[in-house]
């Protein structure tokens, strides 16, 4: 029996794929999961762009010149924009027309070729045999079959690793990249989590905000397959734009669950709260580090 066997007894994907997802809608590639993202695709667009996540998103990949991307769960465009300004072709996918929609307006603003891979004659084997700079998209969630998508150098899913099954996922990002698989999880406070408001309901905020994180990395380390981690940091304000849509988001992310948490949840809320006169909406009246860990491994294709 080898020494591990305990460890890599424990099943750290289901344990990764049961992780409360009280901010998502829907199983995790089901219709109403897609219906959700639909909807929020158009304010999503640039969002992320100014927070500064991209920047160090990038830095952290590291890519080579001319290096071609697979970035699953792409959204608007957010990653696979930028990075085809940098010369690097991307195939990106979405299940979500919406975002699909976003990400081919953004492209045509900015001046990036964008193909719509789904309405091509023939199949694209390899990201590499398009120009450089160009962005392919495909329309295929995590949990539908692969095939037909072509293969990049590196193959990223930020923050959108949304599935209920972390082996069959891994492995899809595994046969479509040649070098490395990367991806990124909550590591601290979140757009939707705040460690302060777990200990003002005298909770251990730790593994709440890293639980991902934890079982993320336990799973490769048992599947000997040891993973870089590198920090991405940045200021975010939690705001909505009705005081009752910021309390109820607030709540149900973390969740009271007795008396003395209600209470003390409803204290802080009425300490912190207040209206931005400078944004005209409801918000937490600090701004938040918010802490992604950008988690990636190579692999041997
Ligand atoms: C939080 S956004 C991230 C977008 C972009 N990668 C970024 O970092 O800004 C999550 C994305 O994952 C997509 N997504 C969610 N569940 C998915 C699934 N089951 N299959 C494919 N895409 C999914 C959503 O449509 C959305 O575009």
């Amino acid at each position: 029996m080898s020494e591990l066997s305990f460890y890599e007894a424990i099943d750290w994907a289901k344990l990764f794929c049961g992780v409360e997802t009280f901010h998502r809608k829907g199983k995790p590639g089901s219709e109403q999961s897609k219906a959700a993202w639909n909807e929020k695709a158009p304010s999503f667009a640039h969002k992320p762009v100014r927070s500064g996540y991209i920047a160090q998103l990038i830095e952290a990949m590291n890519l080579e010149e001319g290096e071609t991307v697979f970035d699953m769960g792409c959204g608007p465009g957010t990653l696979a924009i930028p990075l085809a300004q940098q010369g690097h072709s991307v195939c990106a996918v979405d299940f979500s027309d919406a975002m699909l929609a976003e990400l081919e307006r953004a492209c045509a603003h900015v001046g990036v070729p964008h193909i719509d891979g789904d309405a091509m004659a023939e199949t694209l084997a390899n990201v590499a045999d398009l120009p450089a700079g160009t962005v392919v998209s495909f329309r295929r969630s995590w949990q539908q079959g692969w095939e037909g998508l072509p293969v990049a150098d590196r193959a990223i899913a930020s923050r959108s690793l949304i599935v209920d099954d972390l082996a069959d996922a891994l492995g899809k990002m595994e046969a479509h990249a040649h070098k490395s698989v990367a991806v990124t999880v909550g590591a601290g406070d979140l757009p939707n989590l705040d460690a302060r408001i777990f200990r003002a309901m005298s909770r251990d905020p730790y593994p709440m905000l890293h639980r991902e994180l934890i079982y993320l990395v336990n799973y490769l380390l048992a599947q000997r397959r040891p993973p870089k981690i590198a920090y991405l940091s940045y200021p975010g304000r939690w705001h909505r734009q009705t005081r009752d849509e910021l309390e109820k988001a607030i709540r149900l992310a973390h969740a009271p669950k007795n008396d003395a948490e209600e209470a003390a949840l409803d204290a802080y809320l009425n300490e912190h709260i207040r209206f931005s006169e400078e944004h005209g909406d409801y918000e937490l009246d600090y701004l938040r580090d918010e802490r992604w860990a950008y988690v990636e491994y190579d692999v041997a294709n």
